[in-house]
């Protein structure tokens, strides 16, 4: 059997904030196979961040354990890259272009100078920056050169998992379109796997193979792209969908993305979703639901993922 590259086992992760308990991360269990790339979804406040730090090992688990290639994660390591969900304010503005990216080929390996600076034109060259940029600073950039910036610096430092946290909701359209595709091409040229974090599944949809889709800290649904976004079987994943329409009117869905994620410092008994959702029923309301197979890795947290029909959302 082929080991995971990231197996992440019954993490917690709660912030205090005066006298309540956030919990942020409660309870997440996933894996990423090598090469894989898998899209962590779900509304502002869900956990993504906060669990995407803990990977990264920015952060560490109150519970649960995180491996990675075989080995507990503890601290930062070169062979996970976390590229920041704000480029401007992750990116030192008084450091050129040329410093910036070649922090990132120090981190990978010592390496004469000479050949850093060549190291650092060819890992621009990969993101499709020019050599006038060297020395640039970033406020001298535009969003998206800045996001290439900060692609690049996580590139040098020639990682296995990048990590990319909401990487295009800063761009506009054409910017981030264009960022997208930069991604595709240098995961098969870097041999890379990403966790790519996002708000919007149809970023998730052209970039990724797996998706989790995450709810008040908790993952609630998780399989392959393909299966997860034709079959959905949670009622959250639903509304994210219809939240999101496809581009064909036919298979749009006719429903309303209702209610608020729920404050983390005061989650629900029972299913956290219970209160937003249209098929709860009493069961809801008292138990946690269990993680149910569907088969081909695509798993539901709902007592009733195994009905087919689903009334009410879908025909
Ligand atoms: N440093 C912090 N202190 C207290 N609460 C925090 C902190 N960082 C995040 N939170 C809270 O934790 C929850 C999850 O946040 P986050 O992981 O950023 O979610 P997401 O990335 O899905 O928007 C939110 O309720 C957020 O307000
Ligand atoms: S367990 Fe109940 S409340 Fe939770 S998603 Fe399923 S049907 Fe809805
Ligand atoms: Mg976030």
């Amino acid at each position: 059997m082929k080991l995971n590259l990231l197996e992440v086992k019954n993490v917690y992760y709660y912030y205090t904030a005066g006298k309540s308990l956030v919990r942020a991360v409660d309870g997440v269990s996933l894996t990423l196979p090598p090469g894989g790339a898998l899209g962590l979804v779900g509304e502002s406040g869900s956990g993504k961040s906060t669990l995407g730090k803990l990977i990264a090992g920015l952060l560490v688990p109150q519970r649960g354990r995180i491996i990675f290639s075989g080995r507990q994660v503890a601290g930062v390591q070169r062979a996970v890259q976390y590229v920041f969900q704000n480029s401007t304010a992750a990116l030192n503005p008084r450091m050129r272009v040329e410093a910036l990216v070649a922090e990132g080929v120090e981190a990978g390996r010592k390496c004469p100078r000479r050949e850093r600076k060549k190291q650092v034109l060819a890992t621009l060259a990969a993101v499709g920056l020019p050599p006038e940029v060297l020395d640039r600073y970033p406020g001298q950039l535009s969003g998206g050169q800045r996001q290439r910036v900060a692609l690049a610096r996580a590139l040098a430092a020639e990682p296995k998992l990048l990590l990319l946290d909401e990487p295009v909701s800063s761009l506009d359209v054409t910017a981030g379109a264009r960022l997208l595709a930069l991604l595709l091409k240098v995961r098969k040229t870097h041999h890379l796997s990403y966790l790519l974090i996002s708000h919007d599944l149809a970023v998730v949809r052209q970039v990724c193979t797996h998706v989790a889709v995450m709810y008040a800290g908790k993952i609630v649904e998780t399989g392959p792209v393909a299966a997860v976004f034709s079959r959905p079987g949670h009622y959250y994943t639903r509304l994210l969908l219809a939240a999101h329409p496809v581009p064909d009117p036919a298979e749009r869905l006719q429903v309303e993305i209702v209610g608020e994620v729920c404050d983390p410092a005061r989650i629900p008994a029972g299913c956290r979703f219970h209160p937003r959702c249209i098929r709860a029923e009493a069961v809801c309301r008292r138990r946690p639901p269990a993680r149910q197979e569907l088969g081909d890795g695509h798993s539901v947290t709902c007592h009733f993922a195994a009905k087919k029909s689903l009334p009410g959302v879908f025909p």
